[in-house]
């Protein structure tokens, strides 16, 4: 049968193919984005699931917007406003995916940085939408090409992920913060807040988010992926009542309601009094990797490479001479070592060469290990 003219628009998954080569046993794989498991918490969740049986209305349909107790929780963890409102989703992607179907026509505008999320460009292709994509810099996009974008090509969206970015870890700074929020309020933008690594930082002072200085002119999704566990495929859209209603009415059409046991679940974790404590061991964990993987990269400087320091998330960007990165990866995956080619993160517009690596899933001997490989495949490519 013939697939929809939609789905062709779809890049086919080089991250697919590179997870396949990364289960060989003697890859070292630092393309993936996944935590690591042993920072899991199965024992904060266990007495929630010994209690789970007691309630039979969990595995009963559930409302739309998510388990009724679990939402209350969460309008007051975040603290929104009387007229905003929030929906669970199956994970921060399902999110991504109920806003573009909901809001995009064809042919609209979504700004984006460059290079982006890649399966936020899946999910903004497949509706056949416009991506603009804006250079990033150092602190944040750049925004003179942001405003210039907002007033030739009237985006309706401007995709965002301003606390330690996927691909590359940039945190924007305060000033960039607030500059952007003016400029969608100015062009009237919706502003989508991607923050599913802001609870990762381990360096530095966090930073209001962006959506703070634009409350009402913007749509945030959060997610429990990277601090619970992906698994319960638990995210969170919040905004304005009236923009959150039609991605209600979306969700009905394409799975009802998230999963209502793992809600209780999550909403177990998050009243448990050490989980607070376990979101900074986790990030002490990775802190400590971090610091491992970017002193291991100064090796790879004589070759013209160039790690850029971060103070959270899972991902350092290290850039390349100019080469192409595709194929470079190609030739990494023989050596022994899986990364993620920065070609797969620009939509259409040639990108720097750089390679995404994840320091969150690889011991502090492997994130060494895989570092002398690709110095081995520098010097021999
Ligand atoms: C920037 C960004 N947004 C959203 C997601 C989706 O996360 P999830 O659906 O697991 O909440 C990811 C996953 O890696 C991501 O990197």
């Amino acid at each position: 049968m013939q697939t929809a003219a939609s789905l062709d628009r779809m890049k086919s998954s080089f991250i697919r193919e590179i997870l396949a080569a990364a289960s060989d046993p003697d890859m070292i794989s630092l393309a993936g984005g996944l935590p690591d498991e042993k920072t899991f918490p199965i024992e904060l969740l266990k007495p929630t699931i010994a209690q789970l049986h007691n309630d039979i209305s969990l595995f009963q349909y559930g409302p739309t917007q998510g388990y009724a107790p679990l939402v209350k929780h969460l309008n007051q963890l975040y603290q929104l406003p009387e007229h905003h409102k929030l929906l669970v989703t199956t994970g921060s992607q399902q999110g991504l995916d109920l806003i573009a179907r909901a809001y995009m026509n064809p042919g609209d505008g979504v700004a984006m940085e460059a290079p982006s999320y890649l399966g936020a460009m899946q999910v903004f292709d497949f509706v056949q939408a416009s991506i603009l994509p804006i250079a990033q810099l150092a602190d944040g996009p750049d925004l003179e090409a942001l405003e210039r974008c907002f007033a030739n090509d009237k985006p309706k969206l401007f995709y965002a992920v301003p606390d330690f970015h996927n691909p590359t870890g940039v945190c924007w700074s305060l000033a960039t913060r607030q500059a952007v929020a003016k400029l969608c309020i100015e062009y009237d933008v919706t502003l989508l807040e991607d923050a599913p690594y802001r609870p990762l930082r381990f360096s530095g002072e966090a930073l209001p988010m962006v959506s703070s200085f634009c409350p009402d002119q913007a749509l945030v999704l959060r997610s429990f992926s990277k601090i619970a566990s992906p698994g319960l495929r638990i995210g969170v859209v919040s905004g304005p009542a009236q923009w959150i209603e039609p991605l209600i009415k979306v969700k009905q059409g394409a799975d009802l309601h998230s999963n209502v046991p793992a809600q209780a679940m999550l909403l177990g974790l998050l009243e448990h009094p050490e989980f607070e404590q376990h979101i900074a061991k986790v990030c002490d964990l990775y802190h400590g990797r971090y610091q491992v993987l970017l002193k291991a990269l100064e090796q790879l400087e004589p070759f013209g490479c160039q790690a850029q320091p971060v103070a959270g998330g899972m991902f350092v960007w290290l850039t390349l001479p100019d080469c192409d990165s595709f194929a470079f990866a190609k030739y990494l995956i023989e050596q022994g070592v899986a990364t993620v080619p920065s070609d797969v993160f620009y939509s259409a517009e040639k990108g720097v060469s750089a390679l995404r690596l994840n320091f969150t899933n690889a011991t502090p001997d492997m994130l060494q290990e895989a570092v002398s490989r690709l110095a081995q495949a520098l010097a021999t490519r």
